[in-house]
């Protein structure tokens, strides 16, 4: 088979899609959801409507927005066998591991699929949105020894998920700040874990499983776990005067610092930078305590990787400041991924929607770089693997 292009690490550069749900330029520290500016959405939006903005290409009108939001309170409540099979969960796992179980047995519950039925299509999205923060909350209740907590009608769809995780009716204010950061977590182009999405979207298999592969591949620590690393290092720095040491550090033994640099974008995140204004509005609200000083610390660190790292483009990203306002808002660490997917769900439906439009499987080629014509060698007459290999490089052309 004849190569169409070179080959190119990470896929960096490489157009896996087609898409108009979302733009970024990477120079310019711009980003636009359906060609709406982040910044206007943060100010102006809630999650939901952002969500609807996404996944159905237009803002809604109100009587649309009231419905969306009527249909997503009314499926908010998990099946009593979901909570069930939720109680046997180790409460040592971590909660996207148990996130990503949950989504994919939605699928043994919601089992017909018509991907051509766009009343299906509407009921998975709404199930989809309704119940993943439900689900986030009733295992951290649950891990704790507890039952999980119902879902409030009264309450809109942030305020309503820090109610299931506290057991108490957040402020008004930070129920908003969690708002917008569900906002700006909600989408973001062709990433790790929207390209899994679309992966499995475009075997045509049901949408809970579609949505269990992002949840599995948003964990990992250079994707959405990134946040949760960020406050773990910032507890290890410990204060702002072993900032410039632990920055040079990390430059000597060539380690990623977590919270910085991104594929696409060679300026500050536009995100970190909303994350960041929001960050502070928090912590100068509680003060900045002796044993508090995590703002102060990601802002010296920002400062010094900014004087090392800014010629390759190294800048914080979305992941730098959201563990900052989470912990302020009482959400607990092994939860900022978790948080990421409730939003990232959005996107992850929009594009799944998307592909189900125009869909082709997804299915690349590869550079082969191994040998061939390699004797089958009986059991008995092998060594260790390693002579084996030594074989296979002296019978290779
Ligand atoms: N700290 C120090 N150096 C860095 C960092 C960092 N965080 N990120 C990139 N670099 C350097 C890297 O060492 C390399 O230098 P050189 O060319 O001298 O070898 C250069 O920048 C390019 O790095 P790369 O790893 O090839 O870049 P990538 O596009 O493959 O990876 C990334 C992007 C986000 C995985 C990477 O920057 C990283 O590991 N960052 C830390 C983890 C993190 O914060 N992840 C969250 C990403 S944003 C939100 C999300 O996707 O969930």
């Amino acid at each position: 088979m004849t190569i169409a292009c070179e080959y190119r690490p990470g896929l960096e550069g490489v157009p896996a899609t087609q898409s108009s749900i979302s733009y970024v330029d990477g120079q310019n520290g711009i980003l636009e959801y359906r060609g709406i500016n982040i910044e206007e959405l943060a100010k102006h939006s809630s999650f939901i409507e952002t969500a609807y903005l996404l996944i159905w290409g237009v803002l809604p009108t109100s009587d649309e927005l009231a419905e969306f939001k009527h249909e997503i309170q009314f499926h908010r409540r998990l099946k009593y066998r979901i909570r069930d099979m939720m109680k046997c969960f180790p409460e040592s796992g971590h909660p996207m591991d148990a996130l990503q179980a949950c989504a994919a047995a939605l699928g043994l519950f919601y089992s017909r699929r018509a991907l051509d039925d766009p009343a299906y299509i509407r009921a998975a999205v709404v199930r989809l949105l309704a119940k993943i923060p439900t689900m986030v909350a009733a295992f951290q209740l649950m891990r704790k020894g507890n039952d999980p907590i119902q879902p409030r009608d009264d309450l809109d769809y942030s305020a309503n998920f820090l109610y299931m995780l506290t057991e108490q009716e957040p402020d008004p204010i930070a129920a908003r700040i969690f708002d917008a950061c569900l906002i700006l977590h909600a989408e973001h182009t062709i990433n790790a874990s929207t390209f899994s999405a679309m992966v499995t979207a475009s075997t045509l298999t049901d949408p809970y499983a579609v949505i269990a592969s992002a949840v599995g591949t948003l964990a990992g620590p250079l994707h959405g776990g990134a946040s949760e690393e960020v406050i773990l290092m910032l507890e290890e720095i410990g204060s702002v005067e072993n900032v410039v040491p632990y920055v040079e550090r990390c430059i000597e033994r060539k380690s990623k610092i977590m919270g910085f640099g991104h594929r696409v974008y060679k300026v500050k995140d536009p995100r970190a930078t909303i994350l960041q204004q929001m960050a502070q509005e928090l912590f100068d609200k509680s003060g900045h305590a002796e044993q508090d000083q995590y703002y102060d610390i990601a802002v010296a660190l920002e400062k010094a990787v900014a004087e090392r790292l800014a010629h390759k483009g190294i800048y914080p990203n979305v992941d730098f400041y959201s563990g900052l306002v989470y912990r302020k808002l009482g959400i607990p660490t092994d939860l900022y991924t978790p948080v990421f997917a409730i939003a990232r769900v959005a996107g992850w439906l929009a594009h799944w929607k998307e592909q189900l439009e125009e869909n082709r499987i997804f299915r690349p080629t590869q550079i082969f770089t191994g040998t061939h014509n390699v004797p089958y060698v009986a059991i008995d007459k092998r060594r260790s693997s390693q002579d084996i290999q030594l074989y296979a490089d002296l019978v290779a052309p």
